[in-house]
């Protein structure tokens, strides 16, 4: 007899590329992101590398984050780039009018960034400024980045000590110009895309690929405006910016203390995501049938109500198992619109919403989303694998969907990697996997769950909810039976 839950797999039927910039990450100028979770200084107590978190650096590293998205958000459309470059001591000082009004010391500029991305070996991307800033203030951001040669911008840049450009790929052209970026009409943006985009170069072995502000969740009116007005070969991707908050913005809801019902309800509008690309995307495919432009989510992740006492323009919040499924099922949605969606960067890396790492002083700790980043880094670059799902469905009050969350990729070693999420809080779920078009069949897997929906990780006990091995499965003669625990998140590998 077949188990309740089914899933087909037809492991040679693979024709989409999952870009590993799905993986992506975003440090913004917010709360204890940059300053105190990445960056404390040369002359910090706390162990550094050249001023970067020795802990946190070795985190990043160790994760192989593809990407990294810098300064903002909303930061970005207040950033001054030449404030940040030159000896650390005479940088003007600013305030950060968006985020607790604190004192902005520039500290952390561009060579201070890229500095870590050359350290982390990932890819950086830059949000330049439109809505407080200059076309030739952008335009001479990139001559300092990307130009070889001598020019006004490229001798600067050896000035400050570093010879060879760093050759930027990844260029935002402001970011949420619709709010904070300047609260602009769709058709005014797009003119004024066309008028910074024209200016950010290309330089020789520096070609960029330039993201245009797309829309605020459901705004499919902006999309379809930039479609229109935007020359397609203008741009390269346009963005989109998707949070999951439990209740509304007035009263977002605790980040620990919640029911069972506010838990479903998370996770069903975590899983929206999947309805909203498609709507978006429809719109993308009326004016670019081959999918040129992509979709770049740079914005996504749990937000909810600041933990008690801490400053209320900061963003700190905690992050339990509830954190690790918003994750789990985002990345198995994004892994199946890889043929539009290029890239995602989670907000935010450090101490910032839903973070991977927290700090606190020199303490350090992972999250359960860091955890699920992990179980999932054989999905990066690997071939999404078309597959079909029958789940049960759980309930909690109003709130119903399927239990079960899957996607599946083959690697180019011939390895089906299948990441599956039960979200049911109490169920196990029995589940037939038919996998078809492989002869693979040794199986190995992780996987992580914790007591309650509410675990997380703290300073005092950072392995509460943690990645254990996973052997619950066998082969029923052609057949993978798994028996997958409740409230868990589960990758196998079948080789
Ligand atoms: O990630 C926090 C903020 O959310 C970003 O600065 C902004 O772009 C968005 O509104």
């Amino acid at each position: 007899t077949m188990a309740q839950n089914k899933l087909v797999i037809n492991a040679d039927q693979g024709k989409t590329q999952i870009s590993r910039h799905i993986y992506g990450h975003f440090s913004e100028h917010l709360g204890r992101c940059i300053y105190g979770g990445i960056w404390v200084g040369p002359d910090s107590e706390i162990e550094n590398i050249n001023g970067y978190r020795t802990d946190v650096f070795e985190a990043l590293k160790a994760l192989d984050i593809p990407n990294l998205r810098w300064p903002g958000g909303c930061f970005a459309d207040e950033y001054h780039w030449t404030d940040g470059i030159g000896p650390r001591s005479e940088r003007p000082k600013m305030i950060n009018t968006h985020w607790g009004g604190v004192t902005e010391d520039n500290s952390f500029g561009t060579h201070e960034f890229f500095g870590f991305v050359e350290m982390l070996g990932t890819e950086p991307y830059i949000t330049g400024n439109v809505g407080s800033g200059s076309v030739e203030e952008m335009s001479k951001w990139v001559e300092y980045i990307n130009f070889d040669g001598v020019s006004p911008m490229a001798n600067l840049r050896k000035k400050n000590g570093r010879d060879e450009p760093w050759q930027i790929k990844y260029w935002g052209v402001g970011n949420e110009s619709w709010g904070c970026g300047g609260n602009m009409t769709p058709e005014y943006y797009a003119n004024e895309y066309r008028r910074y985009a024209t200016f950010a170069r290309d330089y020789p072995g520096a070609k960029l690929y330039k993201i245009a502000g797309g829309a605020n969740s459901t705004d499919y009116n902006w999309t379809e405006v930039l479609m229109q007005k935007i020359p397609l070969h203008m741009m390269d991707a346009m963005s989109l910016h998707y949070y999951t908050i439990p209740g509304n913005w007035g009263d977002k809801g605790s980040s620990t203390d919640f029911s069972k019902e506010e838990y479903l309800t998370t996770l069903e509008k975590a899983a929206f995501m999947d309805q909203l690309l498609t709507n978006h995307e429809t719109r993308m495919d009326k004016y670019d049938p081959r999918k040129r432009v992509k979709l770049i989510v740079d914005e996504w992740g749990t937000w909810y109500d600041v933990e008690p006492n801490t400053n209320p323009g900061f963003l700190y919040q905690q992050n339990t198992l509830r954190d690790a499924f918003v994750a789990a099922i985002t990345l198995n949605i994004f892994n199946q619109h890889a043929d539009r969606v290029h890239m995602a960067n989670l907000a935010q890396t450090v101490n910032v919403l839903q973070a991977l790492i927290l700090t606190e002083d020199d303490k350090m700790l992972l999250t359960p989303t860091y955890h699920v980043f992990d179980l999932y880094k054989p999905h990066m670059d690997a071939t999404l694998l078309p597959s079909y799902l029958t789940s049960e469905k759980v309930k909690a009050g109003d709130v119903e969907m399927e239990a079960l969350n899957v996607s599946s990729s083959l690697s180019e070693d011939g390895t089906v990697n299948i990441s599956i999420a039960n979200v049911d809080p109490d169920k196990a779920m029995d589940l037939d996997v038919l996998l078809h078009g492989t002869e693979a069949k040794e199986v190995s897997g992780r996987y992580l769950t914790a007591p309650e929906l509410n675990s997380h990780n703290s300073f005092e006990d950072n392995e509460v909810v943690s990645i254990e091995a996973f052997d619950d499965f066998k082969w029923n003669k052609d057949v993978l039976n798994v028996k997958v625990p409740a409230k868990s998140v589960i990758v196998l590998r079948v080789k």
